[in-house]
C-alpha cells in the first residue's frame, strides 16, 4: 500500500531562530493532531538539517529532507553537499529535480538520474519532482512531457530501487503563484503518471508509489486535492512556513 506523505519545502527561508520555532510547533502539532499513517516531512535548508533532525527523530511519522544533493560522492565541488554527508547526519529524504533547481541551476534529466542513483546508494529516499510550464500546458502534450521526465531520470532503476522513490508532480505555473491545479487537472496527471509507471514496473509497483501534488497547495484546497484517488499527499512550499497551516494540510486526508 502506498504511503500518504505531506512534505514541506521551506526553500531558502527562515533564520535559525525562526526555524527552531517553526519546527517545535510543527512537531507538537503533528504528535497531537495528525493521524499516524500520514508521514510528515520537513524539507529544510541544509544548514538546519542536523538541528531539525533532532526534533523530528523521536516522532515515528516524521522525517527530514534535504532540498538537493550533489551527484558525486565527494570531491572538489565548493559549496555542494553530498548524499553520503546527508546519510551521515541521519537525513531520511532528498528532493531531486525541483523545477527551481532545473530552472535556476540548469539541472538536466541526466544529472538528476545520477542524483537519484547516489541518493539511493546512500540510503536516502528520493522525492523526485516533475512538472510542466504554462507554455507546455497550453501547447498540449504536457502529459507525455512530464512522463518523459520520469522515463529519463528514473526508468533505469531496478524495481527494488524504484520502490524507494516517491514522485511529486508540481506544475511550474502553480508554484508560488496562488494558481492551484484543479483537482481534475491533478488527478488527470497523477493517473497518467501512474499508468506510465505501470507500463515500466507493473501495476502493483505503480499502485504502491506515492505521487504527491505540489503548487499553491494550502489548508483550503488540500482536502479536495487529497481526495483524488491518485493524489497521495502534497509537496508544500509557502504554506509549510506556517505551523498551523502546514499541520492542517497534513490533517486533510
Ligand atoms: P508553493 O506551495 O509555494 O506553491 O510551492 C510549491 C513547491 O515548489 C514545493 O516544492
Amino acid at each position: 500500500m502506498r504511503k500518504k506523505i505531506v512534505a514541506g519545502n521551506w526553500k531558502m527561508n527562515k533564520t535559525m531562530e525562526e526555524a527552531l520555532i517553526l519546527t517545535s510547533e510543527v512537531v507538537h502539532m503533528v504528535k497531537d493532531e495528525v493521524a499516524s499513517d500520514v508521514i510528515v516531512v520537513l524539507g529544510v535548508p541544509s544548514i538546519y538539517l542536523t538541528t531539525v533532525q533532532k526534533y523530528v527523530e523521536p516522532v515515528a511519522n516524521m522525517g527530514v529532507a534535504a532540498q538537493n544533493c550533489h551527484q558525486k560522492a565527494s570531491g572538489a565541488y565548493t559549496g555542494e553537499i553530498s548524499a553520503p554527508m546527508l546519510q551521515s547526519i541521519g537525513v531520511d529524504y532528498v528532493y531531486i529535480g525541483h523545477s527551481e533547481r532545473r530552472q535556476y541551476f540548469s539541472e538536466t534529466n541526466e544529472e538528476l538520474a545520477e542524483k537519484v542513483n547516489i541518493a539511493l546508494a546512500n540510503g536516502l529516499a528520493p522525492i523526485f519532482c516533475c512538472g510542466e510550464s504554462l507554455e507546455q500546458r497550453q501547447a498540449g502534450g504536457f502529459l507525455e512531457f512530464v512522463a518523459s521526465q520520469l522515463t529519463d531520470s528514473l526508468f533505469h532503476l531496478s524495481e527494488e530501487d524504484f520502490r524507494k522513490v516517491a514522485i511529486a508532480y508540481e506544475p511550474i505555473w502553480a508554484i508560488g503563484t496562488g494558481l492551484t491545479a484543479s483537482s481534475e487537472q491533478a488527478q488527470e496527471m497523477h493517473a497518467y503518471l501512474r499508468g506510465h509507471l505501470a507500463s515500466k514496473y507493473g501495476q502493483s509497483v505503480a499502485n504502491d508509489t506515492s505521487i504527491l501534488y505540489g503548487g499553491s497547495c494550502n489548508e483550503k484546497n488540500a482536502q479536495e486535492l487529497f481526495a483524488c484517488p491518485d493524489v497521495d499527499g502534497g509537496l508544500i512550499g509557502g504554506a509549510s512556513l506556517k505551523s498551523r497551516e502546514f499541520t492542517n494540510i497534513a490533517k486533510s486526508f
